[in-house]
């Protein structure tokens, strides 16, 4: 008799959690996993706490439906703005053997490894800036670090459009490292904390001082995450291990398996999700 279908869920607003899947296939490829991309409601970084939570709950539900024992919520602007609710108010009650994670709490555990100065810097989404979630995080757990954040909100719309690394983009490269840098001079270490960033790396480090180190966090939370499963052999052991991948969107299916190799190492063919309440306008 075959195991029950228990992918790992990945989630995110769009298609920058595929920076993360790629780097669970990598360190993790036995398990099988199932990706939504919420492209019909993206971005997600302008909008206002309930919406986000709203629409993450939708997925989370989502994913329990379909036979998901642990949902990692890859994107950072829902990880800073619903994550902990759902955690908290719904889990129990959609599935209260499952677990959902996100990406801020073990991308926070490894900076106070990474600086020298103790200034590290947070490159992100209007929501997670405005969340404060990597600032109350950070002084959490590394509570002597000096932490200075820096919305970007040209970048996300820059990637899905693939203009990230033509010369335009260069302009606003440069103008939010000028800013953070401005605002404290010490930084030795930036934090490209949304999952879209990493495509724009090269560039960004073109413009930043030799110097200050980028950190990518796809890397750490697929550790993160393979440390957490030798830690949790009750979660483990349910998992399904058929290599297999599914993914889903909730637009249109050719525009996302178009652009998926920007972000992705495999070509994907993905299907169609509707969502409650796609189409809500923006608030
Ligand atoms: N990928 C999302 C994140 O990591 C940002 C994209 C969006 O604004 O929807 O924050």
């Amino acid at each position: 008799m075959t195991d029950p279908y228990s992918p790992i869920g990945v989630f995110d607003s769009g298609s920058g959690g595929l920076t993360i899947l790629d780097e669970f296939l990598r360190v993790l490829p036995q398990y099988d996993y199932l990706y939504l991309g919420d492209h019909a409601r993206a971005p997600y970084g302008p909008r206002s706490f309930e919406t986000i939570y709203d629409y993450t709950l939708e997925a989370v539900e989502w994913f329990f439906a379909k036979g998901c024992q642990l949902v990692i919520i890859a994107c950072n602007t829902a990880s800073a703005k619903a994550l902990r609710s759902i955690q908290q108010l719904d889990l129990n009650r959609i599935n209260s053997s499952g677990r959902v994670l996100g990406v801020i709490r073990p991308t926070t555990e490894q900076m106070g490894h990474l600086t020298k100065s103790g200034h590290v810097g947070i490159f992100a989404t209007t929501g997670t800036v405005n969340s404060n979630s990597y600032v109350l995080e950070l002084d959490h757990l590394w509570p002597e670090l000096k932490v200075t954040q820096q919305a970007c909100p040209m970048w996300v719309p820059l990637i899905e459009n693939n203009e990230h690394l033509s010369e335009g983009s260069d302009y606003f490269v440069k103008k939010y490292i000028d800013a953070l840098l401005h605002q404290d001079a010490l930084i030795d270490t930036i934090l490209l904390g949304c999952t879209h960033y990493p495509l724009m790396e090269e560039k960004i480090k073109e413009h930043l001082p030799p110097h200050i180190q980028l950190v990518c966090q796809g890397p750490i939370v697929a550790k993160s995450l393979k440390n957490y499963l030798l830690r949790h052999p009750e979660i483990e052991s349910v998992l399904s291990k058929n290599a297999k991948r599914a993914f889903f969107t909730t637009e249109s299916t050719a525009n996302f398996d178009d652009k998926a190799l920007i972000f992705f190492s495999q070509n994907i063919q993905s299907m169609h999700l509707d969502l409650q309440h796609t189409n809500t306008p923006s608030t």
